[in-house]
C-alpha cells in the first residue's frame, strides 16, 4: 500500500528529479541528491537555483559524504525549525542529511495521538530525536537510544530549544540495549526503530539491517506491552516488502496485526517521491 506523509508545518518538498531534491526547511531552501527522483523535474534549472540557498555536492554517486555549496551569501551553516510547536537545530555537516528526516511526519502523529503521561516509549536508533520531542511533549516517559554520542548530544540540544525535559538518553549499541531490557524485563507501549542500512554501535558493533532485521525485531516485540505497537523504518535496497513480511510472518505472536506500507511524499509540484517501508506490528 502506498501511504502519502503531509509535509510537516514549515517543510515542503518543492520539487524532485534528475536525481535531486528542491526541499524548504523554514527560510532555508536546500537541493540534496536523491536516487529514487530518477525522473525529470518540473521547475527549471534556473527556479532551482534560484530558491537554493545551499546545494550538497556528493563526493562520488550515491555517497553519503560530499561538501555543501553555498549559493546565496547569507545562507546560514545552522538554524532553528520550528514545527508543531517543537524546535529543532538543523545545520550543513560533511554529509546531505541536516537533522531531521521529515517524512517521519506521519510517525510523529501516531505517537502523538497514541501516547499520553500514561506510556512509555522507547525510540532506538534515534538520531537527533525528532521522535522522541513528539513523545515526551505527550507527557510519555521516553527512553532514547543512538550508538553515536554527537547524536545524543544534539537531540539534547533540541528538547532544550523544544522547552521539553525528562528524555532518558541512551548511548548504546540499539540491539544490546533491547536485549538488556528484555533481560530486566521492562515493557514499552510504544517502540520506534529506524535502523540505518548499516552502522557501528557504540563500541564499534557491526550493523548490518539485512542480517540483524530478523533478531532485532523479535527481541524488541519482547518488549511490548499488551496491546503495545512496534513502528519500524526500513529505508534499503536490501529490504523489501517481501523480505519484512517473511520475517513478520515467524514472529510468534498470537493474533498480531502487522502493516506493511510503502512510505511517499508528493512533490508541491505534482511528482511522487519514495521514503522507504514502514511496518507496524501490533500485539
Ligand atoms: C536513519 S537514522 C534515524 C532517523 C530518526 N529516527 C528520525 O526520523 O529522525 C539512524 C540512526 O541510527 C544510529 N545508529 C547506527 N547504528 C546504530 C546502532 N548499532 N545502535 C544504535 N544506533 C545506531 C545512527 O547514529 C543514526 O542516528
Amino acid at each position: 500500500m502506498k501511504l502519502f506523509a503531509d509535509f510537516p508545518e514549515n517543510y515542503e518538498l518543492i520539487d524532485a528529479g534528475g536525481g535531486r531534491k528542491l526541499e524548504r526547511w523554514g527560510t532555508v531552501t536546500t537541493i540534496r541528491p536523491e536516487h529514487q527522483a530518477y525522473f525529470g523535474a518540473v521547475l527549471s534549472k534556473k527556479e532551482w537555483h534560484d530558491s537554493a540557498d545551499w546545494e550538497f555536492i556528493p563526493k562520488s554517486e550515491g555517497s553519503l559524504q560530499g561538501a555543501w555549496k553555498k549559493l546565496k551569501p547569507q545562507a546560514p551553516e545552522e538554524w532553528l525549525f520550528s514545527s508543531a510547536g517543537l524546535v529543532f537545530n538543523l545545520r550543513i555537516t560533511n554529509n546531505k542529511h541536516l537533522g531531521l528526516f521529515p517524512e517521519q511526519q506521519i510517525n510523529w502523529e501516531f505517537l502523538s495521538a497514541n501516547l499520553n503521561a500514561s506510556k512509555r516509549f522507547l525510540n532506538a536508533f534515534a538520531y537527533t530525536g525528532a521522535a522522541s520531542l513528539f513523545g515526551r511533549k505527550t507527557g510519555a516517559e521516553v527512553i532514547h537510544c543512538d550508538s553515536v554520542k554527537p547524536m545524543l548530544d544534539w537531540g539534547r540540544q533540541n528538547q532544550l530549544e523544544s522547552g521539553l525535559d525528562g528524555i532518558k538518553w541512551v548511548h548504546e549499541d540499539a540491539l544490546k540495549f533491547i536485549r538488556r531490557e528484555v533481560k530486566r524485563g521492562n515493557k514499552y507501549d510504544i517502540l520506534q526503530l529506524d535502523p540505518p542500512a548499516w552502522g557501528l554501535g557504540a563500541k564499534g558493533e557491526k550493523w548490518k539491517l539485512e542480517e540483524l532485521l530478523g533478531t532485532l525485531i523479535s527481541e524488541a516485540v519482547q518488549l511490548l506491552n499488551k496491546q503495545g505497537v512496534l513502528i519500524l523504518n526500513t529505508y534499503s535496497p536490501k529490504v523489501d516488502s517481501n523480505f519484512i513480511r517473511k520475517i513478520t510472518s515467524e514472529l510468534e505472536i498470537p493474533n498480531k496485526q502487522v502493516e506493511n506500507s510503502e512510505l511517499w511524499f508528493k512533490t508541491s509540484s505534482g511528482k511522487e517521491l519514495y521514503y522507504g517501508i514502514l511496518t507496524r506490528i501490533y500485539k
